[in-house]
């Protein structure tokens, strides 16, 4: 018994992303990760946030004259600690040209289990740092992303 309500913990926070201890941060917060617990804060109150900036958008009529789009976003650690990982949550289903590892369509962020994760090579977000990454997708609408958990 013990050892099924473990792996189901475990698949949860595999999957949410917003698994913390033994409690879960209601939606509208962020999950903040220590060394020493979890705690939640409300999205308003966080020292992380995302802007966004649309590059450019155009219909490709060799892909069918879809509307694709080029946004960057910028993650701002306004915080007095290093950030050493997050989880960003996109309102809807990203939808990249090309594929989740062509270079052309997606830039300084990782796509996991439908969330971002920064990659290998960017281990922190440095105290008043911020980090831009970006890609193109096939939308008309500039996705909304949301911080769902730090961890420091
Ligand atoms: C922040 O969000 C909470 C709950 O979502 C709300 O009650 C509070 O008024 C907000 N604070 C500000 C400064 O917007
Ligand atoms: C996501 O957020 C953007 C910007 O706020 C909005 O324009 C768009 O309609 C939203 N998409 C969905 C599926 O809610």
């Amino acid at each position: 018994m013990k050892s099924l309500l473990f792996i189901f913990l475990l698949i949860v926070s595999i999957v949410s992303g917003y698994y913390c201890g033994f409690n879960y941060c209601r939606e509208g917060q962020v999950t903040i990760q220590e060394d020493d617990g979890c705690s939640c804060v409300e999205e308003n109150k966080s020292e992380v946030k995302i802007t966004s900036a649309l590059m450019g958008t155009w219909e490709d009529g060799s892909r069918g004259g879809d509307t694709f789009m080029s946004v960057e976003y910028i993650i701002i650690n306004n915080g007095a600690k290093d950030l050493r990982n997050i989880f960003i949550v996109p309102n809807e289903t990203l939808s990249i040209r090309d594929s989740l590892y062509s270079d052309d369509s997606i830039w300084n962020i990782i796509i996991n289990n439908g969330g971002l994760t920064l990659p290998y090579y960017q281990n922190t977000i440095n105290s008043n740092q911020c980090y831009k990454f970006g890609f193109i997708i096939k939308s008309k609408t500039i996705p909304s992303l949301k911080v769902a958990s730090i961890g420091y």
